[in-house]
């Protein structure tokens, strides 16, 4: 039996019952190439210690025996562990009513959109943003209205809040530092913005995914005043932890409560929980790296400024440049010609790197320099 793996444009069979407001989209995805050196999804590109492998494989060990039963509903130890995380990295004190754990961000932004959307409730994002955030609005059905950004990737608070109070939506949602321009929103503005969706009755959703490779105070030191502020994290990319799948939200107790009505049942595996806990016992080495990561991404942006091209203000682990002769797509199969595995994010004239570990830069850089000639 053939089945079809991804594309738009296909003729699903007629007595598949599929929603018509999807049968036109392609499944999300970038492209993975086993060869090549993944630069392309913003992970953490060093291994885990093996420190952390050898506890987090005893554990699981212990885990497995009890595999017959499903897991802690409520992730309540893990949840603990990151309320203590989250006090000593912020220095904003929150207990584990403040945090719900899911599978990766991607499913604590779907729970809050269950939660909070719906074909009646309007979300706001600043576009160019993370695509997933439209695509989620779209599969709960919530309406999406895509503000813009500046030709810097910034926002323009003043327009933004405008269009919060003549749009009243009720998810507005920021993601800082922003994907895939790495740029920053200050506390400051999103404060601003803060305000202008609490005037409306509207859930600030602040995406802080790179938060950590940032040095920005977080959004989380705004919910004591702006309960309706709603901070996403995950251990996909600081942590090392993407193939975990472990993504939270931080914020008042009463969207916990409500993101307890829209999770699955059992949501989150005992293997995940127990693994999760184990890296957040470990998380000074885990996040190790991200002093290196950062300086890594200055000399990449060194690298492209100095063969002539543009590099955008990064704030993470990954940076937007443009500059390059010919159309996107040209330039970055070019990399992939020499084993680079880059980000192509649909964006006319730009790409974007993740910072690799030094080996894979100073290849990057190679190939760049090739780019340039
Ligand atoms: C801004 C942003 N939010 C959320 C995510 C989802 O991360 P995960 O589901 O791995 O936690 C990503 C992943 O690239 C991202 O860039």
């Amino acid at each position: 039996m053939s089945v079809r793996g991804s594309g738009s444009g296909f003729a699903w069979p007629y007595w598949l019952p599929l929603r018509s407001d999807l049968r036109g989209i392609s499944p999300y995805g970038a492209p993975q190439i086993e060869e090549a050196i993944s630069l392309n999804t913003n992970e953490n590109p060093y291994s885990l210690p093996s420190e952390v492998v050898k506890a987090i494989t005893e554990r699981i060990s212990e885990v497995a025996k009890n595999l017959n039963r499903y897991p802690d509903r409520d992730a309540t130890v893990l949840r603990e562990k990151l309320a203590t995380y989250i006090s000593a990295s912020t220095g904003v004190e929150v207990t584990a009513e403040n945090i719900w754990a899911a599978n990766g961000s991607n499913e604590i932004l779907q729970t809050i959109f269950l939660a909070c959307g719906g074909a009646t409730s309007l979300a706001l994002g600043f576009t160019p943003s993370y695509s997933v955030h439209p695509l989620i609005a779209q599969l709960t059905r919530t309406p999406w209205f895509a503000g813009t950004r500046d030709e810097n990737f910034g926002i323009d608070i003043a327009a933004a809040k405008a269009l919060i109070k003549e749009k009243s939506p009720k998810i507005v949602i920021v993601t800082t530092p922003n994907n895939p321009s790495g740029t920053l929103t200050s506390i400051e503005d999103i404060k601003e913005l803060a305000h202008a969706a609490g005037k409306v009755d509207a859930l600030l959703v602040v995406d802080e995914a790179y938060a950590e490779f940032s040095t920005e105070a977080s959004a989380l030191t705004l919910v004591e005043e702006f309960p309706h502020v709603v901070v996403v994290r995950t251990m996909s990319k600081a942590f090392a932890f993407a193939g975990a799948r472990v993504g939270y939200f931080i914020a008042h107790p009463a969207m916990v409560n409500a993101a307890l009505i829209t999770r699955l049942p059992y949501h989150l595996s005992s293997l995940t929980q127990a693994a999760a806990e184990v890296a957040l016992d470990h998380h000074e080495l885990l996040i190790g790296e991200i002093p290196t990561l950062v300086s890594e991404r200055e000399r990449i942006r060194a690298a492209i400024t100095e063969v002539g091209f543009t590099a955008e203000d990064s704030a993470a682990n990954f940076i937007l440049f443009k500059g390059f002769a010919g159309d996107s797509n040209t330039a970055w199969q070019f990399f992939l010609d020499r084993g680079i595995l880059i980000r192509d994010n649909g964006l006319r004239g730009f790409l974007r790197v993740t910072v690799g570990t030094p080996v894979e830069n100073d290849q990057f850089i190679a190939a760049l320099r090739e780019l340039a000639q």
